[in-house]
């Protein structure tokens, strides 16, 4: 077999083999396939598409070119979450727990914030002593007794993709349906769960921007997860703004416990209910989502889940005394209230611009070696459908550096559109997919 022949039979817009396929991931992995050649093949597909059985033997060749998981040590049905790339996403912190508090396994790998998206470790480590080196024998022992623990990305998952991800950024490849579905799904797969709920997001603010590109994309996942034969379900929810109101770490940290406590950001605690619902389902909990996501509910009403998170944070190292007093969490030097630069109503949010100001402020990080700070990021006071007037605050900053304010505020308002006429606040939920069909909301 020969990458030439391959990539002309794709240029010539014909079907890949499965063989064709994992000739063209297991030598692309190993450095016997060029990134030139890889990049051709990555254009030709992306002009004239894979079908569905393509699309599966490239997840399931990307998946197997690293490690695979075995968690059948650990019993039960596990579980896991995916969001395509969120700002201020702090669902993992609030679902995890929540979905635990009820017997369901949850072992989760995640990763590191990069760029303008958060990572829900980087949030986690605001917590002293918190940590997630766990040996794999520790990390199984935690889910066995106490139902959840949280490890970092190991190196070998999916390399295929890594190098793939890296090449398809720089060649104008990324935002291909088959493409992002197979770079999602081998590493969802990889990582060893029974069950997986993914959050699709769609809008200005995510890489499909319309509601039909995620339904295309959200039943794909379905298929492929389930054609692996795993449980898997797929909510689409709308990305117009930031989730909830903290952009960056420790304040991300308080804005999930507050919804543990059962109050914060009513969008926020809906994601939660919602995939958590999808969750419960696949686990076998409960029948229905309506029972599902009252069960939740209560969860949340009763401390049940709060106690989960009190658990898995002392699991793994770290000091709860933050739950009751927010004080004892990094606290930045300089707190700066923000105004608006015009009056009216607040349109639209552009989540991207959001969460480079608050990488700005010091939250985040260009490069996976930088150090980020903990305690900084941005508060927003007004979202989509609130009326600003400019002697009002729209956000609190927080950081430690002052030399990067101005830079911070001007990235910050270019996120907004306002409008003159009043704006309804969107919905969040748009559609659940299952393998039985998609449910509009
Ligand atoms: N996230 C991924 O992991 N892969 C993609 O292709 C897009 C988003
Ligand atoms: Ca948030």
């Amino acid at each position: 077999m020969r990458i030439y022949d391959i990539i002309l039979k794709k240029r010539d817009q014909l079907e890949l083999t499965k063989e064709e396929i994992k000739f063209f991931i297991d030598g692309y992995t190993n450095g016997d396939i060029h990134d030139y050649q890889a990049a051709a093949l990555l254009m030709a597909i992306f002009i004239n598409g894979m079908n569905e059985r393509e699309t599966i033997d490239l997840t399931e060749a990307m998946m197997k070119s690293g490690d695979v998981i075995d968690l059948t040590a650990i019993k039960g049905i596990k579980v896991d979450k995916h969001s395509t790339g969120g700002v201020g996403d702090t669902t993992t912190l609030i679902l995890t727990p929540m979905i635990a508090s009820l017997g369901v396994k949850v072992a989760k790998m995640s990763g590191r914030g990069l760029g303008h998206t958060g990572g829900t470790i980087d949030k986690l480590e605001s917590i002293k002593g918190f940590h997630t080196s766990l040996s794999v024998e520790e990390f199984i022992k935690n889910v066995n007794e106490i139902n959840i623990a949280v490890i970092g990305q190991t190196k070998n998952i999916a390399p295929a993709d890594k190098k793939l991800y890296s090449l398809r950024d720089v060649t104008a490849t990324v935002d291909n349906i088959s493409l992002i579905a197979s770079s999602i799904m081998s590493k969802k797969l990889a990582a060893g769960s029974d069950a997986i709920v993914l959050d699709v997001k769609v809008g200005s603010g995510a890489f499909v921007k319309t509601y039909e590109d995620a339904v295309e994309l959200g039943s794909l996942m379905v298929k492929i997860g389930e054609g692996m034969g795993r449980r898997t379900m797929a909510v689409i929810s709308e990305m117009e703004q930031p989730l909830g109101n903290a952009i960056g770490n420790a304040i991300e940290v308080i804005e999930a416990v507050d919804v543990l406590k059962n109050s914060g950001p009513e969008d926020l605690r809906d994601l939660c209910l919602t995939l958590g619902s999808n969750l419960l389902m696949m686990a076998n909990k409960s029948d229905t989502y309506e029972d599902a996501y009252s069960l939740l509910e209560k969860q949340l009403e009763n401390g049940e889940a709060l106690k989960s998170f009190k658990t898995f944070i002392e699991g793994q190292g770290g000091n709860t005394e933050f739950i009751d007093n927010y004080d004892l969490l990094p606290k930045a030097s300089i707190i700066e209230e923000v105004f608006s630069p015009i009056e009216g109503y607040i349109e639209s949010i552009e989540s991207d611009d959001v969460g480079i100001a608050s990488l700005i402020l010091g939250a985040g990080r260009e490069n996976l070696d930088d150090e980020i700070d903990h305690s900084a990021g941005i508060y927003i006071l007004k979202k989509i459908g609130d009326y600003v007037t400019v002697d009002e605050p729209m956000a609190i900053f927080y950081t430690n550096k002052a030399n990067v304010l101005d830079d911070a505020k001007n990235r910050f308002h270019s996120a907004f559109k306002f409008s003159k006429t009043p704006v309804e606040f969107p919905k969040l939920i748009k559609a659940i997919i299952s393998k039985d069909g998609v449910t509009k909301f």
